[in-house]
Order: structure tokens, then C-alpha cells, then sequence
């Protein structure tokens, strides 16, 4: 006798299949990519520096819970190794579209009111209906990614209202912007866990400017702006110094990495397409380091009591790869962070001996960051070197190049230049010194 008498399995559980929940990955995989290169492509034409050195710890994020996603679509389809966008396409193109943004304002609120909810929105619609049995290891990560985007929402509303509380007359456009990319991804159905479909018919998307890097930085009004940021880069005389002065300048330094933020950033959008998924995540968690290394330069600052104003914050070093390919740039980040890497432990040394715990603890965590640099910079610098033959100089001319460059650069300084810096860290030290004589004074 044959059975045809069935245990039952329509269970909640049973909703998606192992191949349908890889291609729901896929999908939130590719559109976390697309915002990852337009966060760090914009670094360097965001003047405010929080948003500039905030923004690249989001991406960050974005980039460690794409990767665990593209893992788990390799898991999920084994033993295939491919990624492509496929149907999501429609879905995928609307978050491409977000670095094409009229405005530094209008790509900021795009993020906090289109972009993240969407994400937000899908990762919690997967984590109500997945199914622990089968795919916890996904339920762990998505978790926390929907803690992070809710966090994002947070940081990137308060972000939009700041930068269009001093920039009102960006609002409209910036609001049209947000409607009209909210418009597109709902006439593509969406970012959901269903597949989307093409619009029926195409939305305009008003102000839409082709993105280009910012070859000139925009930097914070709020500091004093300059090209060179401390004397002894324009005057062989003026010395780096010891003591307060070293306390003073390797603040002075870690803030003006707002250079190499904008680099990162910049080297993740130009080669996001050459190298693989592997180059993104690696750029991403760079910029991230480099934007935590500002922070801690402004952060000592403020601790000891110095306004924004009373701070320089130079441009020369990004200003020398002016027009130049973006290999270059990537030689800049490589050659100039990883260049004092040995000074690091002996200036960690004598922060200890002046009793500066801070300083000390950061040049410590800034030195275990730039061994990880300086493997980022050969490595990727040979993938390139390797895929685009012609165009990548060897290691040794790339460095060379840069030296010339930045030579050139410091060459152009005038003496309106050394004027203005000195005077600016003249203010510095005398204040610095006032500082120190209170603690002194307070300690006996
Ligand atoms: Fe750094
Ligand atoms: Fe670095």
C-alpha cells in the first residue's frame, strides 16, 4: 500500500528555504555596500568636523555587518562563490544613487530618513520571521546591526538638523532630494524581504549632481584653517620640542588626521570597483581608525582647555595630491601615517614620564593601529599594483612621488604662512604653559 497520508510541515518556521534567505543577504549586502562608498567618498566635502570624523565609524559598522552578510550567503550557497546583484538590481540602484546627493546636507539627511530607516526596517522584519533553528548565526549579527542602524537614525537626525540649522537656504533641496530617493525606492517596492521589481515608470530625482571627490577639503569654520598646521613643517628652526611643546604638537597632529580621514574615505570610493569586497572592508576599518586618532587629538585639546579657534587645522598634505590619481592618495596615507610609526613607543615613553596618561594611552593605541596600516598599504598597494599594470608605480617611485609632491606643497608656503602659524602656536604654548603652572600651583 502506498502512503499518502502526510505529517503536516506548513510551520512558520518553514517560511524560507535556504537558497531564498541567501538571496534576502544578497540584497541587504549590496545595498550596505553602495552606502559605505558614499559615506566615505563624501569625507572630504563635509566641513563639520564631527559629521567628518562620526560618519566614517557608521561606515565602519555598515562594512563589519556586510561582511558577516556576504559570509553567510557564501555559507548559504556553498560551494558557490558568487555575488551578483541580479533581480535586486532595481532595490540596489536607488541606494547607488545616494552619493550623487546635490549637497554634503542633502546626503546626510537622505541617510537618517531614507537609507538607515529602510535597513533598519528589513533587519527587523528578518529578525521577527527568521528562524533561530536554522539560521541564528544571522539572527546574532542582524541584532546588533538593527541596535546600530537605530543608533545611526539618532546620530544622522541630529547630524541633518545641525548642518540645515547653519545652512537653511540648503533645506529644499536637500528635502526634495529625500523625497524623491524615498519615491524611488517605493516604486521599486522597496527594500523588503521580497525582491523588488522595476518602476514602472522612472523617478526624477531633482538636484542629482554626478558625484565627485572634493580635491580641495572643506574644513570647519570654527578652527583656525590654514594649509600648514605647526611651525617646523615651513621653518627648519622651529623646533618639535620636548615636554609641553611635545604634548602640544602630538595633539596638534592627531587633530590635523582629519587629512588622512578625507584620504581614506577618498581611496575606499576610487578603487571600491578595481579591488574586491576584501579593499572596502579593509578601507573601511582605516578611515574608522584615522577619524578615532582626530578625535583624540581634539579631544586632549578640549580637555585642557583650548577653543576650536585657538586650534589650527591644516589641509597641506590632502592639498598635495591635488589632481592627482587617486593612487597617489593611497601612497599619502600609506607613506606619511606609517612614516614616524617607530617615534610612537619612545613619545608614548616620555608622555609617561611627564605623568600625561592620555597622551601617553593614546599614542599606544595610535601605534597598534598603524602596524595594521602599514599591511593595508603594501598589500593593497600590490593588488593594484598587480590589476592595473601602467598606472600603479612600484612602491619605492610611489613613495618617492609623494615625498616630491608634499616637498613642492611646503615649498609654496609664504611667509604670510609662517607668519600666521607662528603666532597661532605661539598663542598655544603661552597658553599651554599658563595651564601647566595652574596644575602645578593647584598640586602644592
Ligand atoms: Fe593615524
Ligand atoms: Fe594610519
Amino acid at each position: 500500500m502506498v502512503e499518502t497520508a502526510y505529517l503536516p510541515g506548513q510551520q512558520s518556521r518553514a517560511r524560507w528555504m535556504r537558497m531564498d534567505t541567501a538571496r534576502i543577504l544578497k540584497r541587504f549586502f549590496f545595498c550596505e555596500r553602495a552606502l559605505i562608498i558614499a559615506q566615505s567618498g563624501w569625507l572630504a566635502g563635509i566641513a563639520d568636523l564631527d559629521v567628518k570624523t562620526i560618519l566614517p565609524r557608521l561606515s565602519w559598522q555598515d562594512a563589519m555587518t556586510a561582511n558577516a552578510l556576504r559570509d553567510r550567503v557564501f555559507e548559504l550557497r556553498y560551494p558557490s562563490r558568487l555575488i551578483e546583484r541580479g533581480d535586486d538590481a532595481p532595490v540596489i540602484e536607488v541606494f547607488e544613487q545616494a552619493i550623487h546627493a546635490p549637497s554634503a546636507e542633502a546626503l546626510i539627511l537622505s541617510l537618517a530618513r531614507v537609507f538607515k530607516p529602510a535597513l533598519l526596517e528589513a533587519y527587523a522584519d528578518y529578525l521577527e520571521y527568521g528562524d533561530e533553528l536554522a539560521d541564528g548565526p544571522t539572527l546574532r549579527f542582524l541584532g546588533l546591526a538593527v541596535r546600530e542602524k537605530t543608533e545611526q537614525i539618532a546620530e544622522l537626525t541630529a547630524f541633518a538638523d545641525r548642518l540645515l540649522a547653519a545652512a537653511p537656504e540648503k533645506l529644499v533641496e536637500a528635502e526634495a532630494w529625500t523625497h524623491a530617493l524615498a519615491a524611488a525606492l517605493e516604486a521599486a517596492g522597496g527594500l523588503t524581504l521580497e525582491p523588488p521589481h522595476p518602476a514602472e515608470t522612472p523617478v526624477e530625482l531633482p538636484g542629482r549632481r554626478p558625484f565627485e571627490l572634493a580635491h580641495k577639503p572643506a574644513r570647519d569654520p570654527q578652527f583656525h584653517l590654514c594649509r600648514f598646521y605647526w611651525p617646523d613643517v615651513v621653518d627648519k628652526d622651529f623646533p618639535y620640542g620636548d615636554g609641553l611643546m611635545l604634548q602640544l604638537r602630538s595633539a596638534v597632529s592627531h587633530i590635523n588626521e582629519a587629512w588622512a580621514v578625507e584620504t581614506g574615505g577618498a581611496i575606499l570610493h576610487a578603487f571600491a570597483d578595481d579591488l574586491d569586497w576584501e579593499f572596502i572592508y579593509d578601507a573601511a576599518r582605516w578611515t574608522y581608525d584615522e577619524s578615532r586618532h582626530t578625535r583624540m587629538g581634539l579631544d586632549r585639546l578640549r580637555a585642557w582647555g583650548f577653543e576650536p579657534a585657538e586650534i589650527p587645522l591644516g589641509t597641506y598634505i590632502y592639498d598635495s595630491a591635488y589632481g592627482q590619481d587617486p593612487i597617489i592618495r593611497l601612497g599619502m596615507l600609506f607613506y606619511f601615517e606609517t612614516k614616524n610609526i617607530g617615534k610612537k613607543n619612545q613619545r608614548a615613553a616620555a608622555f609617561a614620564a611627564y605623568g600625561d596618561a592620555v597622551s601617553q594611552h593614546d599614542m599606544e593605541f595610535d601605534w597598534a593601529d598603524e602596524t595594521i596600516h602599514a599591511h593595508y598599504g603594501s598589500y593593497w598597494h600590490g593588488k593594484l599594483y598587480e590589476k592595473l599594470p601602467g598606472r600603479v608605480p612600484e612602491l619605492e617611485s610611489l613613495r618617492a612621488r609623494c615625498d616630491e609632491l608634499v616637498t613642492a606643497m611646503v615649498a609654496t608656503a609664504t611667509e604670510a604662512d609662517r607668519a600666521d602659524i607662528r603666532r597661532v602656536a605661539e598663542a598655544m604654548i603661552e597658553k599651554a604653559r599658563r595651564i601647566g603652572l595652574n596644575e602645578t600651583n593647584a598640586d602644592s
